[in-house]
C-alpha cells in the first residue's frame, strides 16, 4: 500500500520505518530539512533502539522523506502525526495539527480518488470531528464521507521500545463511521498482525472512542503507578517494604503485575500530558476530576518524600550532592517532565552543590532546562567522588552494579528514589518506600 505521513517527531519517524518494513510504500513529511535529509541518508533523527537499524535499511527507499506535501498525491492514505502540545491551562494545543490539517486539505483538492486522513496524534474527543476533518474538507473543496474520509488510530507506543512496541502492539484501536476508512487501516495493519508473535486484538470503534482509549489507557496506568506510590510511602512509614507487598499484589490478575514499581513518580511526555488535558477537558464539561486530581498531586509530591529521606540523614548546604540518572526512565535521553527536574530544584533549594550523571540524557536536561543548574559528570564514580549524599532518579541498569564506587563518597549516604542501588556494607541507604 502507499501511504503518507505528516510529522517526523518520535511517533511519526517509529511509524514510517516500522510499516515500510512491514512491505509498504512510505512517503513521510516534514518541514524540517535536516530530518527530512538525515531519514533519506537512512539515519535515525531520534535516539531509539532498533530504529537506526530499520532506517539503514528503508530510508530514502521504503522511507522517502520530502518537505513538499505534493508527494503525498500518490498515496491512498495519511496519517497525522504530529504534536499537541499542552497549553498552560493543561488543555491541548491543536494549531500545529490544524496548520497541517490545511495543507493536506489544500493539497488533497488536486486528488482525483478517494483519500483516508487518519488522526494518530493524541486528541480530546470532538477535535478531529469538529475543527481537523472539516479543516481538511474545506481546504480541498471535497465531502467528508464521499472524497475524504476520516479516522482516528491512538499510538501506544513507549519510548524505549517503540520499534517493539509497533511490531507486537497489546491491541490496534481503529476509529471510523467510514466502511472504507476502516478498510484501509485493516489493510495498513494486516502484514503487522500476521507478523507478531501473540495475536493481536483489532478493535473497531468511533473516532471519539478511540481517543478516549488513549486517554483512559495513559490515565488508567498513571493512576496505578502514582496508587503504588501512595502505598509505597505508607508502607516506608510503617517499616513494610513495598516491593514485597507489589510482588503479592501482582499475582492477582485483576490487578496484574506490571507498573507496580513504586519510586520518585513518573514523568516523560504522554503521562503528564494526557492526564492535564483530560483534566481540562472534564473541567471545561463542568466535571470534577477528582481522582485525576490525586494522581497528579502524589506525582508532585514524590520527589518531596525523597529529599525528606535524605534530611533525614544530612544538611546538604554547601555540600556536594550527586544525582544519579536525568532521563524520565532508562533507555531514552527524554528528560520531558523527568523527576530529577524537581529533586535537583529542591536540592538547591537547600543550597547543596549538584553534580549530575546520566549515560545520555545530561544534552536534552541543559536544551530543555536551562535554568535547572547542576555540574555534569562522566560517570557515576566522577558524581559520586566526594558527595555528601547520592540521589537516585533515574533505573539505568549501571547503577546496580556500582559498589566500590561509593567508596569514593565524602559521606555514604544513598537514597534511592528507584530501587536499582544493591546494598553493601560501608553505605547508608534509603529506599523512597521500602
Ligand atoms: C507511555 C505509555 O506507556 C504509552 O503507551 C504511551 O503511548 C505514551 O506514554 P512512556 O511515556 O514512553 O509511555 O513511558 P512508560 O514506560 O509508560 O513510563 C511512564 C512513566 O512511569 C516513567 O516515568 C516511568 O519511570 C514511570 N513508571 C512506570 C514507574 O514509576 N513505575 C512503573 O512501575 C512503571
Amino acid at each position: 500500500m502507499n501511504v503518507s505521513i505528516v510529522g517526523s517527531g518520535y511517533v511519526g519517524t517509529t511509524v514510517a520505518a516500522c510499516l515500510a518494513d512491514a512491505g509498504h510504500r512510505v512517503t513521510n513529511v516534514d518541514i524540517d530539512d535536516s530530518i527530512v535529509k538525515a531519514i533519506n541518508d537512512g539515519e535515525s533523527p531520534i535516539h531509539e533502539p532498533g530504529l537506526a537499524d530499520l532506517l539503514a535499511e528503508h530510508g530514502g527507499h521504503g522511507v522517502i522523506a520530502t518537505t513538499d506535501y505534493e508527494d503525498i498525491l500518490d498515496t491512498d492514505l495519511t496519517l497525522l502525526a504530529l504534536p499537541t502540545p499542552s497549553n498552560e491551562d493543561g488543555s491541548i494545543d491543536t494549531s500545529i495539527l490544524e496548520a497541517a490539517a490545511e495543507s493536506l486539505g489544500e493539497t488533497l483538492a488536486g486528488k482525483d480518488d478517494s483519500h483516508v486522513v487518519v488522526v494518530k496524534s493524541t486528541t480530546v474527543p470532538g477535535v478531529v470531528e469538529e475543527r481537523i476533518a472539516p479543516t481538511i474538507a474545506e481546504a480541498a473543496d471535497a465531502e467528508l464521507g464521499v472524497d475524504i474520509h476520516v479516522a482516528t488510530n491512538p499510538e501506544f507506543l513507549r519510548e524505549g521500545s517503540a520499534v517493539e512496541d509497533f511490531r507486537s502492539p497489546d491491541r490496534i484501536v481503529i476509529g471510523t463511521d467510514s466502511e472504507l476508512a476502516g478498510k484501509r487501516l485493516d489493510t495498513l495493519y494486516d502484514p503487522v498482525i500476521a507478523a507478531a508473535e501473540d495475536d493481536v486484538p483489532l478493535v473497531h470503534t468511533g473516532t471519539r472512542e478511540a481517543m478516549m482509549i488513549k486517554y483512559a489507557s495513559n490515565a488508567f496506568l498513571a493512576a496505578k503507578v502514582s496508587l503504588i506510590n501512595e502505598l509505597g510511602v505508607i508502607c516506608k512509614a510503617y517499616g513494610v517494604d513495598s516491593y514485597e507487598v507489589a510482588e503479592a499484589l501482582g499475582f492477582d490478575d485483576r490487578i496484574g503485575a506490571k507498573f507496580l514499581r513504586s519510586g520518585v513518580g513518573w514523568g516523560g511526555s504522554c503521562f503528564p500530558k494526557d492526564t492535564d488535558a483530560l483534566v481540562a477537558a472534564a473541567r471545561d464539561r463542568g466535571i470534577d476530576p477528582m481522582v485525576l486530581d490525586a494522581v497528579k498531586e502524589r506525582n508532585d509530591s514524590q520527589p518531596a518524600h525523597l529529599l525528606a529521606l535524605l534530611d533525614e540523614h544530612v544538611d546538604v548546604a554547601g555540600k556536594r550532592v550527586a544525582v544519579l540518572g536525568l532521563s524520565f526512565k532508562p533507555g531514552t535521553d527524554d528528560t520531558r517532565n523527568s523527576r530529577a527536574v524537581p529533586v535537583i530544584e529542591k536540592l538547591r533549594d537547600r543550597g547543596a552543590d549538584i553534580i549530575a550523571y546520566d549515560p545520555v540524557a545530561v544534552k536534552d536536561m541543559r536544551e530543555r532546562y536551562p535554568e535547572v543548574e547542576f555540574t555534569a559528570a562522566d560517570s557515576a564514580g566522577e558524581a559520586l567522588d566526594g558527595a555528601h549524599a547520592a540521589l537516585v532518579v533515574t533505573e539505568w541498569d549501571e547503577f546496580a552494579a556500582l559498589d566500590e564506587e561509593f567508596d569514593r563518597m565524602a559521606e555514604p549516604i544513598v537514597v534511592d528514589g528507584r530501587r536499582i542501588i544493591s546494598r553493601r556494607d560501608g553505605i547508608v541507604y534509603e529506599g523512597i518506600t521500602w
